[in-house]
């Protein structure tokens, strides 16, 4: 893990919502599926913001960043030829499939961009994908589209037929990302089916690196129940150990 100094060479915008922006970065390690950079524009006052791993071309790292606020508003004003600095590698990856795992990714919204990495680094893997969104402009390409409002794809959220599809599909793994709400639903579903649900957690983050504790979330170990920092032990949990109501 280190602070790079990234040079953006394309920022493009995807719909009102969504840009996916292109950083050339020097490193011999950019990154694995699932982990992910903080992200801060040089000379920026703000603080840091963790964005994950989109895709990875030769030595230019994309991000797709969903605008909430005033600092991934910021991050899509970015140019071609500005600087930004980027700190990563960070957190721990997706496990790598095993070739004869059916393996079932759950998205929603912006959760849906560490899988589009994951989904080409592992081109032979047996991967079906759900997304869902709040409406058309939060799905992108995935074998079955979900729509809060309908507008696109199937009426509901991405958990509307998960406990049918279970029942009838072998399912070895889920990789999930997205609200909480959304991935505590899925444990609660999709546990007495499947045992290895890995949760990439989106929580708030403030230093990034494991200091401040902003970060926590409650987890059950062997020792009980302790809290760990998304931003060092994660970002990517078994939905088994999380303590989904904190
Ligand atoms: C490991 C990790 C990977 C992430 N990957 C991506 C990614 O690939 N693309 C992307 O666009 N975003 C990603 N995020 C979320 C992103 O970091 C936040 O949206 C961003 O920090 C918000 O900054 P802001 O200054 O724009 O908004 P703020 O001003 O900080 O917040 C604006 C509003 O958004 C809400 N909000 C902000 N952050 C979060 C959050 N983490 N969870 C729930 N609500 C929140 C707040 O309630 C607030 O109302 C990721 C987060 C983590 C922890
Ligand atoms: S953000 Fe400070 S410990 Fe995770």
């Amino acid at each position: 893990m280190k602070d790079h100094i990234g040079i953006v060479v394309n920022n493009k915008k995807i719909n009102e919502l969504y840009n996916v922006i292109s950083v050339q970065i020097e490193n011999a390690n950019l990154g694995t599926p699932g982990q992910f950079y903080e992200l801060k524009v040089k000379y920026s006052q703000r603080m840091r913001i963790p964005i994950s791993i989109y895709n990875i071309t030769d030595n230019v790292v994309e991000f797709m960043v969903k605008i909430v606020g005033d600092g991934t508003k910021e991050l899509t004003q970015l140019k071609e030829k500005d600087t930004i600095m980027a700190l990563g590698p960070l957190g721990n990856p997706f496990t790598p499939p095993q070739a004869d795992q059916n393996c079932l990714i759950l998205s929603g919204g912006v959760g849906y961009a560490p899988f589009y990495y994951f989904k080409k680094h592992y081109p032979k893997a047996n991967i079906t994908w759900f997304h869902g969104g709040a409406n058309r402009n939060e799905v992108f390409e995935a074998d079955r589209i979900f729509t809060n409002d309908g507008s696109i794809g199937i009426k509901g959220f991405v958990t509307a037929d998960l406990h049918e599809y279970l029942q009838n599909n072998k399912v070895d793994r889920i990789l999930t990302c997205g609200p909480r709400i959304m991935m505590k639903n899925i444990a609660n579903i999709a546990l007495p089916f499947v045992k290895d649900i890995e949760c990439s957690l989106e929580e708030y983050m403030a230093c990034g690196i494991g200091v401040c504790y902003g970060c926590a979330v409650k987890v059950k170990t062997a020792k009980g129940l302790v809290y760990k920092t998304v931003c060092k032990d994660g970002a990517i949990f078994q939905g088994s150990e999380v303590i989904w109501d904190e």
